[in-house]
């Protein structure tokens, strides 16, 4: 089998560009920087592939309705972020069998010692999270979410670098237990993504109720933005311009914050920080409130289908290499 050149499953010659995402709660405005706009300004350059880690959620998130809830979430939120449904093959990871079973496989090629080096794994039993073989396992049912697409880069965070460094480790024990079989992914992190400041001045992030939401209506922007911490001393309130930055151009920013009547006077300045964080959130508001979960579920049917017909051929070789195959 071919692994070294691009994919050309769909008949392109693009790269392969595959992402998973955990759902875990409502998205804000640092998420949507760090995170989905670099995915949406990307993912047409690519054949892509944006997978909703159901199983993954299953190692910390022990209630059906929530998990059921999360999955229509997280497709809703791409899909009004700017991700085009018939561009991308969104799927659903349980919904293709071969991802858990390649993970066995996986499983038996790695070691206990070497997944003990999961920094993941020792950072979320250190913050209380139960120690369950899931969660141990986690960076194996990780590759082989990569590995069966021959996918060539991975784009996450650099908390994940780690986990696509375990799926290079897994592909080359297996092509190397078994021959040539598995592509070894790249990760895509990017370095100059700055990170969003939240209403407090430290990293936005839901763990510290610090956060304007992605999706907020005109009146939770507003208390968020009234909650800005501004420091009376300086020329601009440091931490509303950060947020503006990311908004408006230098023409843009240059109208408020080298007005003079607008000098000094934050009130006005955040005023027109809810003007704009309002005139370019409303439209992803609205875009989102009019995905209805059906839709989602026939995006979801169709996109893991397509996936299904990739994962089962590389799978039907694989078993054919580990000898279950008769
Ligand atoms: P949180 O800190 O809110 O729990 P996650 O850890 O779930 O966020 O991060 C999801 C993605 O969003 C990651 O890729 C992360 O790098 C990005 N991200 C989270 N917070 C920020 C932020 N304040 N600025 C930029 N990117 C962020
Ligand atoms: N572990 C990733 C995270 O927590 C989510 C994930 C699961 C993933 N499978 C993946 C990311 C495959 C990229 C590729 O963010």
């Amino acid at each position: 089998m071919e692994t070294g050149g691009p994919s050309t499953q769909f008949g392109t010659n693009k790269k392969r560009l595959l992402t998973g995402i955990q759902s875990s709660g409502t998205l804000h405005i640092g998420n949507y920087f760090g995170a989905l706009k670099p995915f949406v300004d990307s993912y047409q350059e690519y054949e892509s592939f944006l997978m909703v880690a159901d199983y993954h959620a299953l190692t910390s998130l022990k209630n059906g309705d929530e998990l059921r809830q999360n999955i229509f979430n997280t497709v809703k939120d791409y899909i009004a972020a700017g991700v085009d449904p018939s561009k991308a093959v969104i799927f659903q990871q349980s919904r293709v069998g071969e991802h858990t079973e390649l993970a066995w496989i996986l499983d038996c090629l790695v070691t206990v010692p070497f997944l003990e080096l999961s920094h993941a794994y020792k950072d979320k039993v250190a913050k209380g999270l139960e120690a369950n073989a899931g969660l141990f396992t986690y960076p194996m049912l990780m590759a082989a979410d990569i590995l069966l697409y021959d996918t060539d880069v991975v784009p996450v965070g650099e908390d994940q670098r780690q986990h696509i460094e375990y799926a290079r480790e897994a592909a080359a024990k297996f092509n190397n237990a078994y021959s040539q079989t598995f592509k070894e992914p790249k990760e895509m992190i990017l370095k100059n993504v700055a990170v969003v400041p939240g209403t407090d001045g430290k990293k936005m992030s839901k763990s510290y109720g610090n956060t304007i939401p992605l999706f907020a209506t005109k009146e939770e922007i507003t208390k968020a933005v009234m909650s800005i911490v501004t420091d009376s001393s300086g020329e601009r309130p440091e931490n509303v311009f950060a947020i503006h930055k990311l908004l408006l151009d230098q023409s843009g920013l240059d109208k408020i914050y080298s007005n003079p009547t607008m000098r000094g006077k934050y009130k006005l300045i955040k005023e027109a920080l809810i003007e704009d964080l309002e005139a370019f959130i409303a439209p992803m508001r609205e875009k989102r409130a009019n995905i209805t979960d059906e839709e989602v579920k026939r995006i979801i049917e169709e996109g893991s289908d397509k996936a299904r017909a990739i994962a089962s051929a590389k799978m039907k070789d694989v078993r054919q290499r580990v000898g279950v195959a008769l």
